[in-house]
Parts: C-alpha cells; structure tokens; sequence
C-alpha cells in the first residue's frame, strides 16, 4: 500500500497534530505525516513532531512582507518534502486564495464547532453565548471561503449549564481527535467523492 504524504500546517499544542500522528503509526493507515510546518517557533506542536521523528518546519510569518509570500513559502515547503495532503491543525493564518486554489481537493481543516454555524474565532464562546445545547467540530475541505467547503466529518457534543469555553472546548477537542484522523484516511485512500456540496465516503 503506498501512502499519502502528508504536511501538517499548526500555529500552537498540536494536540490534533498527536492525535494524527498516532493514528498514522498503524501499519495499515494510508497517510504518513512527513513534514510539520509551524508559524510561531514556540508552538509545542514542533516538540511533538520532533519527538515523532518527523521533519520541522518554522516559517514565521512575521517575515515575509505580506501574505503572498508567506503562502509562497508554505507551499514550496510542501512541495520540497512532496506533501500530497495538507492538514490545518489549530493554524492560525488566513491562507490566500492562490494556495487554497493550489491545494484545492487535497487540503483539510478541522472546526470547533458544527459548522455552518459559529465560523472564525472564539467559536466556543459563540456557542455558548447562542445557548445551544449541542455543540461539536467539523473536519471539511477548505475552500477559499472561510470555514466553509464539503464536510467529511462532524461529531456533536452537549453544552452542559455548568460549561464554560474551556470545559467546552475540552469535550469537543476529544472528539476533534477522533473524527480528525477518520478523515485524513478516507482522503488519502481516495474514498472521498464530491456532489456538489455533499462529500460522499465510500
Ligand atoms: C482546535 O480546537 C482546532 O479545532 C482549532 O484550533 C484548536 C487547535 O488545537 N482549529 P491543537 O493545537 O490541535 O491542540
């Protein structure tokens, strides 16, 4: 079986970039992670990656003189370690359209909330302020849209009238480990297919 090649694109813990890495470590899983690139040098993800043997990447992006660049960079980083797959983990930088366009079918984000509802930041928070009482993570195909772009997998969790965003967000990145790794493997062993909005796995 020969598996994907996969970059991991993080900004800080890196807890779902573990919980990929731990998933790819059976034999029979279809994706490798190979290169883990990180914005901000203190992210503890590098640690993890590190410790897991895989390549590390810094590109801080408060180097480069805009976006462009930035992204120019990320890809060809990508590109140099030849990433077939690449995963957003807790990556806190808005990607430009030329990227996105450039990964388009091949590039994976995971949400903390049941999209489409509470896109961007602080989405926790945003649920619990709506009161919901079911809230959850998405893992989707990124589109040039924010948080939007064909669904491959969604968990729920309850909201709790004792919950706060960290007791919240604690249950719901329990359940982000789980449905992230699914994910990663239907893309990679190509079982994921598309009508219209609707990604259909096989
Ligand atoms: C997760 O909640 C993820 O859904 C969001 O950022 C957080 C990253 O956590 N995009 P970690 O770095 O994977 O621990």
């Amino acid at each position: 079986m020969s598996r994907k090649r996969v970059g991991v694109l993080i900004s800080g813990g890196g807890s779902n970039l573990q919980a990929l890495i731990d998933a790819a470590a059976a034999p029979d899983y279809p994706a490798e992670i190979v290169l883990v690139i990180s914005n901000r040098a203190d992210a503890f993800g590098l640690e993890r990656a590190a410790k897991a043997g895989i390549a590390t990447r810094i590109i801080d992006h408060k180097r480069f003189p805009d976006r462009e660049s930035f992204d120019r960079e990320t890809d060809s980083a990508l590109r140099d370690a030849a990433c077939e797959i690449v995963c957003l983990a807790g990556f806190m930088r808005i990607l430009t359209p030329a990227f996105v366009e450039a990964w388009q079918g091949r590039m994976l984000n995971i949400h903390p909330s049941l999209l489409p509802s509470f896109k961007g930041l602080h989405v926790q928070r945003q649920a619990l302020e709506a009161g919901v009482k079911i809230a959850g993570c998405t893992v989707h195909l990124v589109t040039p849209d924010l948080d939007d772009g064909p669904i491959l997998e969604q968990a729920a969790v309850p909201v709790l009238d004792g919950d706060d965003e960290s007791s919240l967000s604690a249950r719901i990145l329990e359940q982000e480990h789980r449905i992230y790794p699914r994910a990663l493997a239907a893309l990679a062993a190509g079982r994921i297919r598309l009508e219209g909005r609707r990604a259909l796995t096989s």
